[in-house]
């Protein structure tokens, strides 16, 4: 267990040590059961979060300040609509000024070539650590939630299948944030995984050369498959959600044409009967009910959504008890 990690920022858990992401969800698996039991945990007492959002959110938000009150402490909610953050006040004046009022600042930032670079500016301006909330290219506490709650539903993950899927959804590009922390961090807790998506829904080549890397190390295997039924053939866990074309095309009229080439996406009853019986259903929510997923399957008996999205809170209070006390 690795345990000093006040002050250290998390943009990505690529940038954290397989020991320390262990300690993450120890520290989240304990926090969820002092929690069950009525267990008060107040290990962030008279400390405050500074909550930046540039686009909306309802989990994320509504995790992290929820987290910050049971961990004794304060979020302030700030958003671009009603404040300067998004015209006048640079990254660096953002850093430098909310790191001297906070104890932490948590920022979701998912431009397209430019929220991460902007945290990364924050982060080298701040004094207390960043947390990433959501940028253009990781997730990191969906990713964190996601593998505690495989970790909850099949106890030890190593061997298992994972099939990230590509899905259709008809309202815009979303950001590829969710499948890129998945493909990076499951095979490093030696889960064979399944990347499936139509050729114009390709991911960055850097972060897919990192998970190659991350896979080769554990001795797993990470499949690039072009074939929504195929990537699902006896897969443990089904982990389908859209994403933009945004490697293809940063036009946003181009980019939906590509996806409403792809309308069949769908995850439905027939297709989660291609899976393994046992087989689990994950999505980060919000999902285009009947058009991303069926409702039979979302609600269904192997969905795991609400645990999913429940354990956001746990995975983010260890985040913050470690790096902010
Ligand atoms: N999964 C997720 O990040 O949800 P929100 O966009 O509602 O925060």
């Amino acid at each position: 267990m690795q345990t000093h990690l006040r002050g250290r920022d998390l943009i990505t858990l690529q940038e954290w040590s397989k020991g320390e992401i262990e300690t993450l969800l120890d520290v989240a698996f304990q926090l969820k059961r002092e929690r069950a039991m009525g267990v008060p945990h107040p290990i962030l007492r008279d400390k405050v979060l500074a909550m930046l959002f540039f686009y909306s959110s309802t989990r994320t938000r509504a995790s992290f300040e929820a987290g910050m009150a049971q961990l004794g402490g304060h979020a302030q909610f700030i958003e671009s609509k009603t404040t300067q953050i998004a015209h006048g006040d640079t990254a660096k004046e953002i850093g430098e000024i909310l790191g001297r009022y906070n104890d932490g600042i948590a920022i979701r930032q998912v431009d397209w070539r430019g929220g991460n670079a902007y945290m990364r500016e924050v982060a080298e301006a701040s004094r207390v650590p960043v947390l990433n909330m959501q940028c253009d290219i990781y997730h990191p506490h969906q990713a964190l939630a996601d593998l505690m709650t495989i970790i909850e539903k099949r106890g030890d993950p190593r061997g298992a299948t994972v099939t990230v899927s590509w899905a259709y959804a008809a309202s815009y590009q979303k950001p590829i944030s969710v499948p890129q922390s998945l493909v990076l961090l499951l095979p490093r807790f030696g889960l064979n995984v399944r990347l499936v998506h139509p050729p114009e829904f390709k991911l960055m080549p850097e972060i897919m050369e990192q998970a190659r890397d991350n896979a080769r190390q554990a001795g797993v295997t990470l499949e690039v498959i072009e074939e929504f039924d195929e990537g699902l053939r006896d897969t443990d866990v089904v982990y389908a959600k859209s994403w933009g074309a945004l490697l293809t095309t940063e036009d946003e009229s181009e980019g939906m044409r590509i996806i409403d080439r792809y309308k069949h996406w769908i995850t439905d009853e027939r297709r989660m009967e291609l899976a393994d019986r046992d087989a689990i259903y994950m999505h980060p929510l919000p999902a285009d009910r009947n058009v991303e997923v069926t409702d039979a399957v979302i609600d269904g008996p192997q969905s795991v959504v609400y645990d999913q999205a429940e354990n956001r809170l746990h995975g983010q209070k260890a985040v913050m008890a470690l790096t902010m006390s």
